[in-house]
């Protein structure tokens, strides 16, 4: 055991594991473009982005720079009271970017926060004006991230049943599977009607967690023209879906309406530094301007507007202003179509799908889909020999790279997924 996983198993918490049944962690020294360098010289693609995070690749040359300079001139300050130029740069060019009147960002640390601050901004937009709109509608399967707001807006299960005793009231409605798309409507405007809800948060066009589920932007449009009737405030969450991941910008770019929050996170600052974006409609703002100070969103997190992971940000909003960004999402969907194409009558397979540069494979087993079942662990080492890191949700493997993941790489991952499959017609929990 080298020195490094050593000092690691004595004094490191990893997340979402159980360290006594887990292998030990691969240490990672190094990373470039699509591959990650182990300590032991080994390498491996890094095929889920880093949790889904990192767009442009490691080491992206712009993105760091960006991050060198800004450390010249001004690493972090604090925020309220005090502004900067890089965060007032990113809020101006993200309003730019964004349909509506998306133009008032709030700055935090990732995801979970984003979405912290937009169920607090919903609540308190209708607490201000002194309506009586508390409920939260959320889609069954939803994951929002693990701070505790964040928990109670998501899917209840093993994840989060120690805590789920603390956690707010929110109604669900069914995933809209194309068979199911007329009931949740029906859902949905049933619960709308009472006049009772502040706002509807959604994953839009893909739940992440849940497995890479995807539903059709036909369906979320109906279900927001609900929303618009009952007076329900629309969040979306696009910290999985932002970036480019979807095949278009953003994944409400496909919908003819669009929320009235946002969150960003993830790909924001190409995945190299933590920070979360709320981005709020003008609206929404005007509701918590006033003379009475108890009216102000009274929340913030001590590294709020952060330098560094602004300047990252505005680096990332370079890159994406340069037509080669969406050539390079757009080799990678036309890939993962044609392996699609080529898989998707395989026995070893329940369901194939891909939106953009997603691509998501449930493996047909006898128990039902779960995070812990027991198909994913020999998925996740499979792929690991094979010098590549995809982490499973459960019996769903999925690849979703980082864009300048190289043709040859990509070819890589799809020719061990083939082998992969042939080798589970023949495993026992498929039977
Ligand atoms: C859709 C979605 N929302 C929120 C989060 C939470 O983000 P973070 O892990 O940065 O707190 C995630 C993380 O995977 C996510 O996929």
């Amino acid at each position: 055991m080298s020195q490094l996983i050593d000092l690691d198993q004595r004094y490191v918490w990893h997340p979402f594991t159980q360290a006594k049944t887990a292998g030990l962690p691969i240490p990672i020294v190094s990373a470039e473009g699509a591959l990650l360098q182990a300590e032991d010289g080994k390498t491996y693609i890094d095929a889920n982005s880093s949790w889904w995070v990192n767009t442009h690749g490691h080491g992206e040359e712009h993105i760091s720079q960006a991050i060198k300079d800004q450390l010249d001139q001004l690493g972090h300050v604090i925020f309220a009271g005090v502004t900067h130029p890089k965060a007032v740069e990113l809020a101006s060019r993200i309003s730019a970017l964004l349909p509506g009147t998306l133009n008032r960002s709030f700055f935090s640390d990732d995801g979970s926060t984003a979405v912290e601050v937009a169920l607090k901004m919903s609540l308190q937009y209708w607490f201000n004006q002194d309506q009586k709109k508390h409920r939260i509608l959320a889609m069954d399967g939803a994951y929002h991230g693990d701070t505790f707001g964040a928990m109670s807006v998501g899917q209840r299960s093993y994840f989060n049943k120690p805590f789920e005793h603390l956690f707010f009231q929110v109604d669900y409605m069914g995933f809209p599977s194309k068979e199911n798309e007329a009931p949740c409507l029906t859902e949905a405007e049933a619960y709308f009607k009472s006049g009772e809800f502040a706002a509807l948060i959604v994953e839009p066009i893909v739940q992440g967690s849940a497995g890479m589920r995807m539903y059709r932007p036909q369906f979320l449009d109906q279900l927001m023209i609900l929303a618009r009737k009952y007076d329900v405030l629309i969040i979306f969450d696009e910290i999985m879906t932002g970036w480019g991941r979807t095949g278009r910008l953003f994944a409400m770019n496909y919908l003819q309406d669009h929320p009235d929050i946002v969150c960003l996170s993830k790909g924001l600052t190409g995945g190299v530094l933590p920070l979360g974006l709320t981005v709020a409609s003008d609206f929404i703002y005007d509701a918590f301007w006033s003379d009475e100070k108890e009216k102000a969103l009274l929340h913030g997190h001590s590294f709020t507007g952060n330098a560094l992971a602004c300047a990252a940000a505005c680096a990332n909003l370079d890159l994406i202003e340069d037509p080669a960004f969406f050539e390079e999402i757009e080799r990678i969907a036309t890939a993962h179509y044609a392996f699609v194409q080529h898989l998707k009558e395989h026995e070893a397979i329940a369901h194939i799908r891909q939106t953009g540069t997603i691509l998501a494979i449930e493996v047909r087993q006898q128990e039902e889909s779960s995070y812990f079942s027991g198909i994913r662990d020999v998925i996740y080492e499979h792929f690991l020999n094979d010098g590549i890191l995809l982490r499973p949700l459960g019996n769903v493997l999925f690849v979703n790279p980082p864009y300048c993941i190289k043709d040859e790489e990509l070819a890589q991952i799809y020719a061990s997924t083939k082998r992969l499959l042939d080798r589970l017609l023949t495993d026992d929990r498929l039977q």
